[in-house]
């Protein structure tokens, strides 16, 4: 994801596997689009697209007053914001930029320093998953085999990924490494897009049906798990990608470390489990793949995007200022605390 000559350009991620092109956007409503429809998704890439989608519309505005472009803004950011609920990157990536242009005094100047913003929390986040990887790199050893599960790499992020921003810094420290990834029905974030970056940077993939988790561990054939999140309670309590708290209890059951990898601002210090919106998806993800069906026409279907892991099924929350353990209600604190 780049901003380039005033627009936003990035991969349609629901061309993939089949082929790489890119778009791009001059307006914050095609960003709005573009998150709803899964063109980009992943927390921390939902974040910088809010931020890049604000940039872009304090661009299209034609204000002339302060007052009327943070009106202009407000409505932008609401857009935005409703998009998608349960990530709260997105909301960190919006007050981000809401905040920069209320401190600004001129039309021109919140024009500027919000782009100046929006350009630099994308390189920020880069920074960030490289420190983060390179902290859970020493969890893992050589010749382990990872599993993981959605896709947490570099296409849910600017660039090199959290649960795979580990996983490459763990083969960039001479580590050779294995991972399994999990196929992560309904919209095939695993299939489509971790094996994709994976094998592009050859780094050796198998992939899994969803229901061989539990073969796979229990055979042996995995000894650690790390997974993204899209948003961490002060709790520890972690919401991912549907399907990561079975793999969790799978991990469990087995004695097989689970590791989420996430930014600081991944986390909700605020909310409690009960108060996070799971977004809930059209029942066509369920009902068929891609266009071909798989179920009977008026088949009634639920269809959750997240779930919510207790802290008690996780070994560790791996971020760019170290890892929090158990008590997390503590550690998490500490990853806070100014120095
Ligand atoms: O619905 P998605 O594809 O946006 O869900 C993505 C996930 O659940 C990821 O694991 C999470 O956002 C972390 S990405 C670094």
């Amino acid at each position: 994801m780049e901003w380039k000559d005033n627009s936003v350009i990035m991969i349609d991620q629901t061309k993939l596997p089949n082929s790489l092109e890119f778009v791009t956007f001059t307006d914050f409503n095609q960003i709005a689009d573009a998150i709803r429809t899964l063109v980009v998704r992943g927390a921390p890439a939902i974040g910088v697209s809010g931020a890049f989608g604000l940039a872009l519309a304090a661009l299209q505005s034609d204000a002339e007053k302060k007052n009327d472009l943070i009106l202009y803004l407000e409505n932008a950011k609401k857009i935005l914001f409703e998009t998608r609920p349960t990530a709260v990157n997105l909301a960190w990536g919006l007050e981000k930029i809401m905040e920069v242009a209320n401190q600004a005094t001129t039309v021109e100047e919140i024009r500027t320093d919000v782009v100046e913003t929006a350009k630099k929390m994308a390189e920020e986040d880069i920074q960030i998953n490289m420190l983060l990887g390179k902290n859970g790199s020493e969890l893992f050893n050589d010749n382990d085999t990872i599993m993981t599960h959605c896709n947490a790499g570099a296409l849910a992020t600017v660039a090199y990924g959290t649960a795979l921003g580990v996983i490459r810094a763990t083969k960039e420290s001479g580590k050779n490494i294995k991972v399994i990834a999990t196929e992560t029905r309904p919209v095939q974030q695993g299939s489509r897009l971790t094996v994709f970056e994976l094998k592009h940077d050859g780094i050796d993939v198998s992939l899994i049906p969803d229901t061989a988790v539990g073969y796979t561990m229990a055979n042996g054939l995995v000894n650690g798990v790390i997974v993204g999140a899209d948003r961490v309670l002060q709790t520890g309590h972690v919401f991912n990608k549907i399907g990561t708290y079975q793999v969790a209890i799978m991990a469990k059951q087995h004695n097989i470390p689970f590791y989420v990898a996430a930014p600081l601002s991944t986390f909700d210090l605020e909310s409690n489990p009960e108060d996070v919106i799971i977004e809930q998806r059209k029942a066509s993800e369920v009902t068929g793949i891609g266009d071909k069906k798989t179920a009977p026409d008026g088949t009634d279907v639920i269809n959750p995007a997240f779930d919510m892991t207790p802290p008690e099924l996780i070994s560790g929350i791996i971020t760019e200022n170290g890892i929090a353990k158990s008590p997390f209600q503590e550690s998490i604190k500490e990853l806070f605390a100014p120095n």
